[in-house]
C-alpha cells in the first residue's frame, strides 16, 4: 500500500529528529534521564567486579575490561551480564525512558519493545564478536522496527559501528547485483559511503536497521561496551519477531486497551 502523506502536524523538535532520521538513517541524542543512564552503567559494572571500591571510575572499569578477560572467555561474561541485565526488574523501563522523546517522534507513543536487551561486549582484536554488513530486515526483521544502541563508554572510529546513509542506498543496489554474496566486495566498495558513528556515553543512538550496518575489529585500545533493543508500532506490521514471543506493548493507551476489549452490544 502507497500512502501519500498530506499533513505533518508535528512540533519544531520532532521534525528535526525526523527529517534527520529519514536522511541519514540515524540520530544521535543525549539521553533524556542521566541518572537513570548512572543506574544503568553502575548495574553493569557491578556485574562485572565485586570490589567496586577500587578507585576506578566506571568508564575506566569497562574500558580497560579487556586486561583481565581474555577473548575467548569473553562470550561467557557477556551470557552472564546479559541474563542479570534481563532478569532486573527495572532495567528495561530505564533503557526506554533514555530515548522516549526521540523514539516518540520517531515511532509512535504506542510502542512495543524487545523482550530482552542484548549486551555487546567488543574486546580489542576480537574476531569472534563481528557483525558483517547486513540489514535486519534481510534475517526476518520487520521493516517497521528501530533500534536503540546505547554506548556504556565512548565509542568512535573502529570501537563503534557504521550505517550506510539512506540516500547511497542506489550505489549499494547496483553493487549488491555484482556480487551480493562477496562480503569483502561489497564492503571495500561501499565502506567510503559508510558513516563511522561517534557516540558518547552519555549519548544514545537510534537507527533504521532496514539500512546496511556492522562492525569491523576494535583497533581502539579499550573495551566497547553497549546495549541495543528494538522498538515498533503495536500496530504496525510483523514478520518473524512477534508480538507476545518476542515484543511486548510497553505504551499502550486508554482508547487503544478500551477499543481492543470492546463487542457491539447484541
Ligand atoms: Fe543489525
Amino acid at each position: 500500500m502507497v500512502y501519500t502523506v498530506t499533513a505533518m502536524f508535528i512540533t519544531k523538535t520532532e521534525k528535526i529528529i525526523a527529517d534527520k532520521f529519514i536522511k541519514d538513517g540515524y540520530i544521535i541524542l543525549k539521553v533524556e534521564d542521566s541518572k537513570r543512564l548512572r543506574k544503568l552503567q553502575n548495574f553493569i559494572v557491578k556485574s562485572i567486579s565485586k570490589n567496586t571500591k577500587n578507585k576506578k571510575s566506571n568508564l575506566d572499569i569497562l574500558n580497560s575490561y579487556y586486561m583481565n578477560k581474555r577473548n575467548k572467555d569473553l562470550n561467557q561474561s557477556r551470557l552472564r551480564i546479559y541474563n542479570n541485565i534481563n532478569n532486573n526488574q527495572n532495567f528495561r523501563k530505564d533503557f526506554y525512558f533514555l530515548a522516549k522523546h526521540g523514539l516518540d517522534a520517531i515511532v509512535g507513543n504506542e510502542l512495543v519493545m524487545q523482550n530482552k536487551i542484548n549486551l555487546s561486549i567488543q574486546n580489542p582484536n576480537d574476531h569472534s564478536s563481528l557483525l558483517n554488513m547486513h540489514a535486519d530486515t534481510w534475517s526476518g526483521d520487520s521493516p517497521y522496527e528501530v533500534v536503540v544502541w546505547l554506548p556504556m563508554v565512548d565509542a568512535y572510529k573502529s570501537k563503534s559501528m557504521y550505517i550506510l546513509p539512506a540516500k547511497y542506498l542506489k550505489k549499494f543496489q547496483k553493487i549488491f547485483l555484482k556480487n551480493q554474496s562477496n562480503q569483502k566486495y561489497l564492503y571495500s566498495k561501499l565502506k567510503k559511503y559508510f558513516h563511522w558513528l561517534e557516540i558518547k556515553f552519555g549519548e544514545v543512538l537510534i537507527f533504521n536497521q532496514t539500512l546496511p550496518h556492522g562492525n569491523i575489529v576494535n583497533k581502539v585500545n579499550e573495551t566497547r561496551w553497549s546495549l541495543n533493543c528494538r522498538f515498533k508500532s503495536i500496530f504496525s506490521p510483523y514478520e518473524d519477531k512477534k508480538l507476545g514471543e518476542f515484543f511486548e506493548p510497553i505504551t499502550i493507551k486508554p482508547a487503544t486497551k478500551i477499543g481492543l476489549k470492546y463487542k457491539l452490544p447484541s
